[in-house]
């Protein structure tokens, strides 16, 4: 039997981290994520940075574009003292080009650093990494799977608005492409593990084009694992009490006929007039980041909308400290 017929399942976290591969936010349990979280925001309020990764070296191997999570990796390694290898579009640019299988290109790159950032666009794909790495594997996006580290970011996010507040009862609303948005499912599967096992489940309205809803089974494992989940249909179903709003991007990647991606793409806009008419002043407007015309720039402004702000510079403060507790 070769290592990849070998049954993996990937580790529990179970409040230790070190030297395990991050392929689903479902390997923590609250704890971690209370533990994970405690530390970052130890290290927001450090002034001068611990040098955690000093002599570490981690790949950032992305089969498919990116913008802040390459580079808040990047950034996060090096703030803390380690190295990065940069590799791509490895399909034009290693030796993936050449055939190369992604279980080969981990092996290679396992050899020469102590962790691999892997994004790529067919689901599963960071598990079959973790498989066969002698190195733990961070998935950055696998295809319309999972982005657990993006969650990671996003339920810190929120978790800081409500810091100190009475949060008994959690309303969110998630809006956009719900079936092939992997932060999303990041994030609903994060909600379910820090807010679901609350006396009152969290209460989580979806809003999607039909063609784009959540998959059922995921609706019927998400309300298992503790939240109401509510489907809306249009804009002025959206509930006034949210707590966030998380807006999405339609993926059109995702698409194989682009004339179908034209007619969903601009489904649901947020624009001032849907945030002063459906808005509540206390509640924050999420968004994974890139947004293509889902949200109105106008709304840039508004102090509610932490996509620009927050959101994004927790992106690097929780990949220092997953990086720091995996590595450390
Ligand atoms: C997201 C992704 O790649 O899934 N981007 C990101 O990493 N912040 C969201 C998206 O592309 O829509």
């Amino acid at each position: 039997m070769n290592s990849s017929q070998k049954a993996y399942s990937p580790p529990k976290f179970k409040e230790d981290f070190s030297n395990k591969s991050l392929v689903s936010i479902s390997q923590l349990d609250m704890y971690s994520l209370a533990l994970l979280f405690k530390k970052t925001k130890e290290l927001k309020n450090t002034s001068v940075l611990p040098q955690f990764l000093k002599g570490k070296i981690v790949t950032l191997l992305f089969y498919e574009p990116s913008s802040r999570t390459r580079a808040s990796f990047d950034a996060a390694v090096k703030r803390l003292g380690g190295d990065t290898i940069l590799v791509e579009n490895p399909l034009q640019n290693s030796s993936a080009a050449k055939g190369e299988t992604l279980e080969d290109t981990i092996r290679t790159f396992a050899t020469y650093s102590d962790a691999i950032v892997l994004r790529h666009p067919e689901k599963g794909a960071a598990e079959r990494a973790a498989k066969v790495s002698t190195v733990p594997i961070i998935n950055a996006g696998d295809g319309i799977g999972e982005h657990p580290t993006q969650a990671l970011l996003d339920l810190y996010t929120f978790g800081e608005h409500v810091e100190g507040k009475d949060t008994e009862e959690i309303n969110g609303l998630i809006v956009g492409d719900l079936k092939n948005g992997r932060t999303v499912h990041s994030f609903l599967k994060g909600l379910t593990i820090s807010w679901g096992k609350q006396n009152t489940p969290p209460k989580i309205y979806l809003l999607s084009p039909y063609e784009l809803r959540l998959e059922r089974w995921f609706v019927h494992e998400l309300e298992r694992e503790g939240l109401t989940i509510t489907e809306l249909t249009d804009i002025s179903e959206i509930p006034y009490y949210c707590d966030f709003w998380y807006w999405t991007r339609v993926q059109k990647e995702r698409f194989s006929d682009i004339t179908e991606y034209q007619k969903v793409k601009h489904a649901f806009v947020l624009d001032k007039k849907v945030l002063d008419t459906y808005g509540n002043p206390d509640m924050i407007i999420m968004h994974p980041l890139p947004r293509v015309g889902e949200i109105t720039e106008e709304i840039d402004e508004d102090p509610r909308a932490v996509y620009f702000r927050s959101q994004i510079q927790n992106g690097m403060y929780v990949r220092m400290t997953l990086l720091s507790l995996i590595l450390g």
